[in-house]
């Protein structure tokens, strides 16, 4: 039997640690998926970045090695009509990088690949039936939604404001993942688009556990054990864990982004928007700290990120998002296996001896 204080999320999920292994779109693979299922927690395997045959290469690797409950997680926004002027007035902005870099800045500007959940992507979750489906950025239409209900998965989406959770319950979401602003990658947000109404996990969680009856996992600069504990504490029946997985050997983190993880000061993350075109937690760089974190010429989401592509390839670093929560400097070097058991073991521990 669970000695945990409270069992909603492990009896809703079928799983037996209530650490959910986050998506994590370009870090997270399959062998991070079954690792963190395999140890009892559960694994999430993000869609948004890999076309539908990477994504059922994935699942079929999944499906293989894990008998247990794992997540498919998807974007649902809208894919934004194409703004010529916008795009060009954001290009020129970055025209002087592309001058000291020696990039053609008159070759065609690439397309950033964020790929909304649709009907290509339902027909691939129809298909492998996960025990769990989340989503960022809402929830998608009606039809779709109806769709994914009909596998018998259970529904998650993020909340960054109570507002959003008590939306998210009222449109039939299972659990909620209440996200703190101090989480690294994308703000979920999708009621409103003002960084101001961005809440810290430490004030959101309780506050959303006390506006909805469904269960609530905290996420957001949680780390290690102390945070779970913590998170236990406030009211959550879970926490979803990414910024710590980047440390593991599992994860596909690119040479730049692992120096940063390693190096970087904890006061130096932003939110920027300057990457895709939403707000996303993630360590300081170059083109942040010259253009600012924010800027209102960024094209809408994902199409920000396809002028910065060129740049890239030329100076990793400074052009790359370098996705990490707050707590970055607590991560520790340890498989996603060991990490995913001791951060309910510990954190239990912690409960325990209260
Ligand atoms: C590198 C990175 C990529 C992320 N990609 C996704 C994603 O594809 N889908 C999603 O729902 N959340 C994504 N997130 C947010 C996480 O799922 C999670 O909510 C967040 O990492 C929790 O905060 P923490 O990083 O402080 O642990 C990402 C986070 C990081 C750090």
């Amino acid at each position: 039997m669970s000695q945990w204080p409270d069992t909603r999320i492990l009896d809703l999920l079928g799983i037996e640690l209530p650490i959910i292994q986050a998506p994590m779109a370009g870090a997270t693979g399959s062998a991070m998926v079954i690792a963190a299922s395999n140890a009892g927690g559960l694994g999430s395997m993000p869609a948004a970045m890999l076309s539908i045959e990477q994504l059922r290469e994935e699942l079929k690797t999944i499906r293989q090695q894990s008998q247990r409950p794992f997540n498919i997680n998807y974007f649902c926004h809208q894919t934004p009509a194409a703004d010529e002027q916008r795009a060009r007035e954001w290009k020129n902005l970055l025209e002087p990088y592309y001058r000291e870099l020696g990039v053609d800045f008159e070759a065609p500007t690439p397309v950033s690949n964020r790929a909304p959940f649709d009907n290509a992507a339902c027909e691939v979750l129809e298909e492998f039936r996960p025990e769990v489906v989340s989503f960022h950025f809402g929830l998608p239409e009606q039809s779709l939604l109806d769709r994914v209900k009909a596998t018998g998965a259970k529904i998650l989406s993020s909340a960054t404001t109570v507002e959003e959770a008590v939306w998210l319950e009222q449109h039939g979401c299972d659990a909620i993942i209440a996200m703190g602003y101090e989480a690294g990658g994308h703000r979920g947000m999708f009621l409103s688009d003002d960084l101001s109404s961005q809440v810290g996990t430490f004030a959101l969680v309780p506050q959303v556990v006390d506006a909805v009856k469904v269960p609530v996992i905290a996420a957001g600069g949680i780390s290690d054990a102390r945070g779970v504990a913590a998170a236990f504490l406030l009211g959550a029946s879970a926490v979803q864990v990414g910024t710590a997985y980047l440390f593991t050997p599992e994860a596909k983190v690119s040479a730049s982004h692992h120096k940063a993880l390693r190096t970087a000061k904890e006061s130096e993350t932003a939110v920027t928007n300057l990457f895709t075109g939403r707000p996303a937690r993630g360590i300081l760089n170059r083109v942040m700290r010259e253009l600012g974190p924010m800027s209102d010429k960024a094209p809408a989401f994902p199409l920000a990120g396809g002028a910065l592509m060129p740049l890239r390839a030329k100076g990793e670093a400074d052009f790359s998002n370098l996705w990490a929560g707050q707590a970055f400097t607590l991560g520790v070097e340890v498989s996603t296996a060991e990490l995913t058991r001791r951060l309910a073991e510990e954190g239990l521990a912690k409960l325990l001896r209260r």
